[in-house]
């Protein structure tokens, strides 16, 4: 794993910028999305680095751009001056220096002087073998600089933290940093020696040397063998790791997905370094949500994204030539002991013009809106849920015999989106509802429904045919409802 300082800075991104200009145009556009960030062609899996530099947003990806298949990671790119509309940069970094000789894994971006720092993992497949769930590798943590935003120099003193403590097994990976008062932080996916998942809390002065403080967190045999995607911030006065727990088994309607994203919050002390928390709690709970990565904007608000796809399930844009989107920005908040996710205002932007703006009394089987284009934004609400029907929710014709459904089932206190297909339904125990604010965006093949001002979401990927026809499902007589909608460009 010894390189040379010549091997650690090439970063050469020339073969993987040439093949994506000359590649992307081959694409099949039938499933591409209107308003998500994409890879311009191949693939994405999870953000990585979201971060504020020199006024741009600027998002960084898990990105194979030769096939639609996971393969060698590279960092995608792409910079916004709204986190909605998104332009795509040459490619931040390619693996095959040193220590990251078989892959840039995740990681995160932060801003030191006039300097933008990306922190990675660098992958080592042991046997050479490049495959995602291949058991035998290295990991290490990595450097890279760039002073233009555009152009990053991997460190020549790489990899900055070698390999996990003795007590680990070799998964240490996905490191995020931050700054408390003068020190650097960076939290670190791990799986300890007796196989539970953790995150190991690493300080450092200047970025480049790096201690050992100990575990910010432990799963304690309870939330999977492994987080992958740690992320640590303050929200609204409490402090929230963020993880993407693998190894939970489904419980009920929980932890239904092949792997899991949510949170545990609580107080953390900078003096002891010992996180005091609540439970494990999901963070979605569609199908395709992971991998979920926060930034602070300049305005202060916490903002996160998802990859809006999960491991090891069909993705049938693989055929068309790309796979793997971000969700929408989320705007997050501490409320009432939960984190919750709303749009962010900049996507009002897209807003074009207004499919439906009223309040009525409709019935089961009333249209509440019939757009033109699978690009679309729905606001629908109903209060007093109570004396209105056991069943209440929306219907979503998407062509060709798919449907989809959200429905509210007040007996059983269920909230449930049902995409169709094998292994459709996801359903949060809501408890009892009094009313209800649905917030949904569809983007030609995605569907994000934000519930009662984002104590609850779902995420998923949908393959319609034709544009969504939704109307009203309800065991009720009438019931009067706000709706408004809007084409969105
Ligand atoms: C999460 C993940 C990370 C890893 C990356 C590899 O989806 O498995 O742990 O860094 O993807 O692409």
């Amino acid at each position: 794993m010894t390189s040379t300082p010549a091997e650690t800075t090439r970063n050469d991104t020339s073969e993987a910028d040439e093949w994506i200009s000359t590649h992307k145009e081959s694409i099949n556009e039938r499933y591409r999305l209107g308003y998500h960030l994409m890879p311009p062609v191949g693939w994405m899996n999870d953000p990585n680095g979201l971060v504020y530099f020199k006024g741009l947003y600027h998002a960084f990806y898990q990105h194979h751009p030769y096939t639609s298949e996971w393969g060698p990671m590279h960092w995608g790119h792409a910079t916004s001056t709204d986190m909605v509309h998104w332009v795509d940069r040459p490619v931040a970094l390619a693996p095959g220096d040193g220590s990251d000789r078989d892959g840039c894994y995740s990681g995160s971006a932060v801003v030191e002087g006039d300097t933008l720092n990306l922190i990675y993992t660098g992958q080592i497949f042991n046997t050479g073998d490049i495959e995602p769930f291949n058991s035998d590798f290295s990991e290490s943590q990595n450097l890279a600089i760039s002073r233009d935003g555009t152009h990053f120099e991997k460190y020549a003193g790489n990899p900055v933290i070698p390999g996990p403590p003795s007590d680990n097994t070799q998964n240490f990976r996905d490191p995020k940093v931050w700054k408390h008062n003068d020190t650097w932080y960076v939290v670190i996916g791990s799986t300890s020696a007796e196989d539970d998942a953790r995150a190991l809390l690493y300080s450092s002065p200047d970025l480049h040397t790096w201690q050992l403080e100990g575990n910010l967190a432990q799963s304690d045999h309870k939330i999977g063998n492994m987080w992958e995607c740690p992320d640590f911030f303050e929200l609204d006065g409490m402090h929230i790791l963020m993880m993407s727990p693998v190894g939970l088994e489904a419980d009920g309607h929980r932890y239904r997905n092949v792997f899991q994203s949510g949170y545990i919050a609580g107080d953390f002390d900078y003096q002891t370094l010992q996180l005091a928390h609540g439970d494990f709690e999901e963070l979605d709970r569609g199908h395709d949500f992971y991998a979920p990565q926060t930034f602070e904007a300049p305005d202060g608000r916490r903002i996160c994204f998802g990859w809006m796809n999960m491991w090891l399930t069909p993705m049938p844009e693989q055929k068309d030539g790309w796979a793997g989107a971000f969700t929408l920005p989320r705007e997050l908040k501490y409320v009432d002991g939960k984190v919750t996710m709303t749009p962010v205002k900049e996507l009002e932007s897209l807003r074009g013009s207004v499919l439906t703006d009223c309040e009525r009394s409709v019935t089961n089987g009333d249209v509440i809106v019939s757009p033109d284009e699978n690009r679309f934004e729905l606001l629908f609400s109903v209060d007093n849920l109570q004396v209105h029907a056991d069943n209440l929710g929306l219907a979503f014709d998407l062509g060709n015999g798919i449907k989809a459904s959200f429905v509210y089932d007040s007996g059983q206190e269920l909230l449930t989106f049902d995409r169709g297909g094998k292994d459709g339904e996801r359903s949060w125990e809501c408890g009892t509802l009094e009313h209800l604010d649905l917030h949904i965006y569809v983007d030609n093949s995605s569907i994000e429904i934000f519930v009662n001002n984002g104590l609850a979401t779902f995420t998923s990927r949908i393959y319609p045919t034709a544009p969504a026809r939704v109307t009203l499902l309800s065991s009720a007589d009438s019931v009067k409802a706000g709706i408004q909608s809007y084409a969105l460009n």
